[in-house]
């Protein structure tokens, strides 16, 4: 895949993914959350106010992804509290999911300063906890919100109005991963929620499993 591999060579690595192991024997979700509060794996360390590891249920089928802590979850130390994480809310509660029954997890466990992108060094060093807490979840679906957890997850560079409205497969598990648009570029694009809303009707299906 072309994209794929532009998107590879531009972070300078072959293929991460191929070479951890996604689960590691032994493993709990205690292990992960120790190693992601005292993380120096990245110049981010040095200007985050708290690591941010995810949230949610631990048993859940859904899990959420996006790209990086802003400055509300850098202070709280959670995902998707502050104003994008209002229409990430209202969007789960649109398919029936209270937030509570699903896990949210960022793609970054730190702020990137200013919240500009994660740089691809940056990626590579924190992509390995987000497996880890997939190997741990086993989700039976999972929904990626904006083109970074998006391109980051398929390791493409495919525009994120090309990803959606497909099923895609996520690791050597397979599991079924939908894309939409981020809750912040919706609040910034509200025409745009009618193809959100979309999404995750199309996610419910997935998990449901009545989508082909
Ligand atoms: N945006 C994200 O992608 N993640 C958060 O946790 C908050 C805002």
């Amino acid at each position: 895949m072309e994209g794929r591999a532009t998107y590879l060579a531009a972070l300078g690595i072959d293929d991460w993914r191929q070479r951890r192991p996604l689960a590691t024997a032994g493993e709990s979700w205690e292990t992960i959350a120790a190693e992601v509060a005292e993380c120096r794996k990245c110049g981010l360390c040095e200007t985050r106010t708290r690591t941010v590891f995810g949230v949610g249920d631990r048993k859940a089928r859904w899990l959420v992804v996006g790209e990086a802590p802003g400055a509300e979850e850098d202070k709280q130390g959670e995902p998707f509290v502050g104003r994008a994480g209002g229409l990430l809310d209202s969007m789960l509660r649109g398919i029936g999911l209270a937030r509570e029954q699903v896990f949210i997890a960022n793609v970054l466990k730190c702020r990137p300063p200013n919240n500009r992108d994660p740089a691809p060094a940056e990626v590579a060093q924190c992509l390995p906890y987000l497996e880890r807490q997939i190997a741990q979840l086993q989700p039976r679906i999972m929904l990626a919100v904006g083109r970074i957890a998006a391109q980051n997850l398929l390791a493409t560079d495919t525009p994120i109005g090309k990803l959606r409205g497909h099923v895609h497969s996520f690791g050597a598990a397979g599991i079924p991963l939908v894309i939409t648009y981020h809750p912040a570029y919706l609040l910034r694009s509200p025409t745009e929620k009618r193809k959100a809303w979309e999404d995750l009707k199309f996610a419910r299906r997935v998990a449901s499993g009545t989508q082909a």
